[in-house]
């Protein structure tokens, strides 16, 4: 199942994959997990959110165990992050069938929509929607980068926009949500296949605009231009020597520069800012201090600084209890991370654990993500031996 979904969105130039929310890749991927589910048997079912259930046994009886994670990607992403939870979840129900494993509680694996955000801005949409954290009004006014809204690009993809929001009856009906995913960093050790999510730190996405003034590159003097493009430079390396001096993380990894061209000085430079750190005291403290350092440079370059927060997930701290079950039942390590997940977002209202499964090199959000074929079979056993734990006694 693995090999059917390794080509769909994926560009022959970079090696990596394009899989955005409502894209024909996407709507591939979806028809890829709509058939793994009917084929063994499943009762499938699309959410209001347009998030996949496949379903063994009754949806409504409560208390189900619930694992799976996403098939979107990041622009160019590798093959590992997302995809590596719903084939693991699928391949760990084959597996406690051959077992002979009977179940005392219902279970599902779920493909969550627009985990990524790469289409329009905010992470995990499906989840979010589902758990009330994002409204429909605030997904109705996202766009994409051609200016489509989320509602238009859902309608255009056969999916009905009315529906979207919270689901708390669903979310009630679900005892517990394990996603598995490969690890993005490297805590864990060769011999160590697999962890146990311990917190996701704190993150969050800042649009800054840098409002400058477009002239002509040949002509204007370099005392009288209003250049954004400088004060948007200075603000990236000033995030990075604040980022660093915070033991956190800052990325401007997406930029937009109008007018864009060769010729002229920018009027408009637009840039995202990614911030993470262990806790909120020094995220809000680091993004403050990049905001200041950017307002004054501002000043000195003639251009006026804006900043929008898009969005923001606080720290999670993963169910306790679970998440010791799983780290005893394992014998696995507990790990933190920088990535941010569905299970993230589940956390507030499920008890919820995650899975890491080791990556030699820690790359992630790339084409070169990679993890060993034994590493995911461990990996394969671990969800299966933890599914087992939680829906079969
Ligand atoms: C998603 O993978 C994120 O952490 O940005
Ligand atoms: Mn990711
Ligand atoms: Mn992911
Ligand atoms: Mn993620």
């Amino acid at each position: 199942m693995w090999a059917e979904l390794l080509p769909v969105g994926r560009s022959a130039a970079s090696g990596g994959y394009r899989r955005f929310a409502w894209n024909s890749a996407d709507a591939e991927c979806r028809a890829w997990f709509e058939q793994q589910a009917r084929g063994r048997g499943l009762a499938y079912e699309l959410d209001r959110n347009g998030n996949q259930w496949a379903w063994l046994g009754d949806p409504t009886a409560g208390g189900a165990v619930v694992t799976g994670s996403h098939l979107d990607s990041v622009p160019d992403g590798g093959a590992f992050d997302g995809p590596l939870g719903v084939v693991s979840s699928f391949a760990a129900l084959d597996e406690l069938r051959s077992r002979g494993a009977e179940f005392t509680r219902p279970l599902a694996i779920v493909n969550f929509g627009d985990e990524e955000g790469a289409r329009f801005g905010v992470a995990c949409i499906g989840s979010r929607l589902t758990a009330g954290v994002l409204s429909p009004e605030q997904a109705y006014g996202l766009r994409d980068a051609d200016g489509v809204r989320l509602p238009d690009a859902m309608e255009k993809a056969g999916y009905d926009p009315t529906a979207i929001g919270a689901d708390e009856d669903r979310l009630a009906r679900i005892g517990a949500f394990v996603e598995l995913h490969v690890e993005q960093g490297r805590c864990l050790a060769e011999g160590q296949p697999v962890g146990v999510a311990g917190a996701i730190w704190p993150h969050g996405r800042w649009r800054f605009d840098f409002h400058g003034e477009a002239n002509h590159a040949g002509t204007t003097r370099i005392e009288d231009r209003r250049d954004p493009m400088l004060t948007y430079a200075n603000t990236v390396l000033a995030a990075r020597k604040k980022a660093k001096q915070a033991g956190a993380r800052a990325t401007f990894g997406k930029v937009a520069v109008e007018p864009n061209g060769t010729n002229a000085i920018a009027s408009l430079v637009r840039g995202w800012l990614d911030s993470r750190a262990a806790d909120e005291r020094t995220l809000t403290a680091l993004v403050e201090a990049i905001e200041r350092a950017a307002a004054e440079r501002g000043e000195r370059d003639g251009v006026r600084v804006e900043l929008t927060r898009e969005s923001y997930t606080p720290v999670v701290d993963f169910d306790g209890p679970l998440r010791d079950r799983l780290a005893k039942l394992l014998d696995a390590p507990v790990l933190p991370t920088g990535a941010g997940h569905d299970a993230g977002i589940l956390a507030s209202a499920i008890p919820t654990a995650m899975l890491f499964v080791r990556n030699p090199t820690g790359v992630s959000h790339s084409p070169a993500e990679h993890a060993e074929q034994a590493d995911c079979l461990a990996g394969v056993a671990a969800l299966a031996d933890v599914l087992e734990d939680l829906a079969c006694h």
